[in-house]
């Protein structure tokens, strides 16, 4: 016996140094979103400061610098290795395997180990340190992970106020934390165009120069356009530009007084009414313009989609409308992109494949299936991050009821309109309009903690969920805006 104990003793040194227990089981740990299987095997990797990180595949060398840092200096058990060929259909799907000589994160593909390191950095977060070196210890397990919905997004209003690059990018550094891959950009509106556009240069010049409240606004270049694509796409992350039209279109209608189509003259706006512009849908000029705008941006894009607004054009006749939408969806199509609009297009024939982004009427979301369309879901009612928590909130708009944490949860987006078929849900998207809001700190407050619910009600199935659950959670883990307590 005594023997046998040296044996065992000199074979751990062998394998290089201390031998750390976790006292936590990883199920246990605050995971968000809830991964799909969590197995716990008793023991720890201890995950000290200048960890070995191996990437088996080149494709994967850039991720080596994803892998977290350790924070205390000591023995680590031994490498992080990333690697491919992890089997499912999900291209984002990853096996995370802690063992007490390794940590292996194996995806279907680079995006897949992306959001394994999601997880692991989770996990080093909610860790304990060994009491006596103060080294990280890892709980053991095997986690199995996928989402259910291909496209978890949140979309930016920075038409109403302008937000810079660098507020944008801390956006997309804090949304990637939670596995969201896609960043949709509502680039104009009646306040401001945002985007640059080299034909048609008094966009930027008069239509950037406004914002509500009567701010200074402002835009991106086209260079900061492809420096932001570049930061997502880094991240996983796709950026799909929107130039809302033929309503909410007052800023470019100031820069070029001949795309209007409601007869009155204009003038800058900087308040929060909507539905009192329009292109005018039957100037060709108008279609030059779209077509011009829509060559640059998709130019840009790497997005496959390509989103053309389309709601609340109150001012434009039901004819005009369906004849527009329909118009700039083949113009989309012929600059390779897909056409994505608010649920209101779902009243034209935009053509199967393309998008219908719900947000208010689910007579919409239903005749969009009924055409072959895809459905995104962003129900006002759940998932706007610009509805108020409650009647206190410092920021934000009511009109669609108030949005508690528990209600942006609680529901089901593969369910929740009645008689729309989940093969025809593309995704879950959740807005956030910045009427009130014109800042980081703002945009913290409204998005965090709602948006980290609505990234787990894209990923994790909802056999798996329970706001209970979420809930607590919520309460281990820190984020973005959250209190220290
Ligand atoms: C919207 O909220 N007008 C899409």
């Amino acid at each position: 016996m005594k023997y046998l104990l040296s044996l065992i003793a000199a074979l751990l040194v062998s394998c290089g140094g201390p031998v750390y227990e976790s006292p936590n089981a990883l199920e246990a740990l605050p995971l968000i979103p809830k991964p799909r299987s969590v197995v716990s095997e008793l023991g720890g990797f201890g995950y000290a400061s200048g960890v070995a990180v191996i990437a088996e595949d080149p494709l994967l060398d850039d991720l080596k610098a994803w892998v977290p840092e350790g924070d205390a200096e000591g023995a680590a058990s031994g490498p992080i290795v990333l690697a491919l060929g992890y089997p499912h259909a999900s291209a984002e799907a990853y096996r995370l395997t802690i063992t007490r000589s390794e940590v292996r994160i194996q995806g279907t593909s680079p995006a897949g180990v992306f959001r394994g390191l999601q997880t692991l950095r989770q996990i080093l977060a909610a860790s304990t340190p060994d009491p006596t070196t103060r080294v990280r210890v890892l709980p053991l397990g095997v986690i199995e992970d996928a989402p259910i919905l291909s496209y978890r997004g949140t979309m930016l209003d920075v038409a109403r106020h302008f937000f810079t690059v660098a507020e944008v990018k801390q956006y997309i550094d804090q949304i990637a934390q939670y596995k969201i891959n896609a960043l949709h950009l509502h680039l104009s509106d009646d306040q401001g165009w945002r985007i640059e556009i080299k034909a048609y240069p008094r966009l930027t010049e008069i239509g950037a120069a406004t914002e509500v409240g009567g701010g200074p606004g402002g835009y991106y270049t086209q260079e900061d356009f492809l420096e932001l694509q570049d930061y997502a796409a880094q991240r996983f992350i796709q950026i799909i530009p929107e130039i809302d039209m033929p309503g909410h279109t007052n800023a470019a209608i100031v820069a070029y007084p001949e795309l209007n189509g409601n007869g009155k003259a204009v003038s800058p706006y900087t308040g929060t009414a909507v539905g009192f512009s329009t292109f005018d849908a039957r100037n060709e000029a108008v279609y030059t313009f779209i077509d011009q705008v829509v060559q640059e941006i998709s130019a840009l894009s790497t997005s496959p989609y390509f989103h053309l607004g389309g709601d609340e054009s109150h001012v434009t006749s039901k004819e005009d409308y369906v004849f527009f939408v329909e118009r700039v969806g083949e113009i989309i199509r012929t600059h390779q992109k897909t056409p994505i609009g608010w649920d209101e297009v779902a009243q034209t024939d935009l053509g199967p494949g393309s998008v219908a982004q719900f947000w208010s009427s689910e007579k919409n979301a239903l005749a969009a299936a009924d055409k072959k369309m895809k459905v995104l879901m962003s129900p006002a009612k759940k998932a706007y991050l610009d509805m108020q928590y409650d009647s206190l909130s410092p920021y934000g708009l009511h009109w669609a009821g108030y949005i508690s944490v528990q209600d942006a949860y609680n529901w089901d987006p593969l369910s929740y309109v009645p008689g729309l078929d989940a093969d025809q849900i593309l995704g879950i998207e959740a807005p956030l309009w910045s009427e009130t809001i014109s800042d980081s700190s703002g945009l913290e407050y409204l998005a965090f903690p709602r948006l980290i619910g609505l990234a787990e009600l894209g990923w994790t199935p909802q056999s798996l969920r329970s706001w209970e659950d979420f809930n607590r959670r919520l309460t281990e883990v820190s984020y973005p805006g959250k209190q220290a307590e």
